[in-house]
């Protein structure tokens, strides 16, 4: 498990090993738009301003995945213990 802060409000919260990032960010009200929940089409597409994401999705290119400042919050996680979103 990791964490992510929002970091718009400093808010830290806690991402179980069975959930999803965009399902803790939808749970706590943030309105991130899902559609395919398997990392294809790229619809929740989320900046990331720090930590490394383990990208799982497949639409991001090599290059943008290398850049690490996005990430598909519906099945992406962390490598470390805290992304910061830009959110
Ligand atoms: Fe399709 Fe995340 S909802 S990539």
């Amino acid at each position: 498990s990791f964490e992510i802060r929002i970091a718009s409000s400093g808010a830290v919260l806690p991402v179980a090993a069975d959930e999803s990032v965009s399902s803790v960010l939808v749970r706590h009200g943030f309105a991130i738009p899902v559609s395919c929940e398997q990392g294809v089409c790229g619809t929740c597409l989320t900046g990331i301003l720090s930590g490394e994401p383990d990208h799982r999705d497949l639409c991001l290119s090599d290059e943008e995945r290398a850049r690490n400042d996005q990430f598909t919050p519906c099945c992406s996680r962390a490598k470390g213990k805290l992304l910061v979103l830009d959110l």
